[in-house]
């Protein structure tokens, strides 16, 4: 299936407005499209611990994760920034993961048809993978 990537930006720029950011007041939203086509999103979940901050990227992989999604072909982020933010440490993690093949699209909220591309690999080469040697 073709991926309608404005689509899937619009529905991350959407999912923005579902933040809960009192403290950096720095909205995100993210969008995963599953092979099937469905459209699952998220928006950043801030603490007064601020460690214990989630960012979009991962509430939406939960999210899908949890309801049963596996097949994984794009993500878009979108915030107010410059070119768009990029996937923090974690959510590259995360994304190696649960949704290696996807083709992440990188959005200013300022400017939807402005689409950076990235794969989860070039995002994060070598990703951690658990390989126990015990028995
Ligand atoms: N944040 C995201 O949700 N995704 C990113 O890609 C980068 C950072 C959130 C975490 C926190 O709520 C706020 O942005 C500022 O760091």
């Amino acid at each position: 299936m073709a991926i309608n990537k404005l689509k899937l930006v619009q529905a991350a720029a959407q999912a923005r407005h579902g933040s809960v950011s009192p403290f950096s007041r720095f909205k995100v939203g993210a969008a995963l499209l599953t092979k099937a086509g469905e459209i699952i999103s998220g928006a950043n979940v801030e603490s007064a611990s601020y460690g214990l901050t989630c960012c979009a990227e991962r509430v939406a992989l939960f999210k899908a994760l949890t309801a049963g999604h596996r097949d994984f072909t794009a993500v878009a982020v979108v915030a107010r920034c410059q070119g768009g933010p990029m996937p923090c440490g974690a959510c590259r993690q995360l994304l190696a993961e649960y949704a290696p093949a996807a083709r992440v699209f990188i959005v200013d909220s300022a400017d939807l048809k402005t689409i950076r591309q990235f794969s989860v690999t070039g995002l994060l080469p070598n990703a951690f993978r658990f390989i126990s040697l015990e028995v």
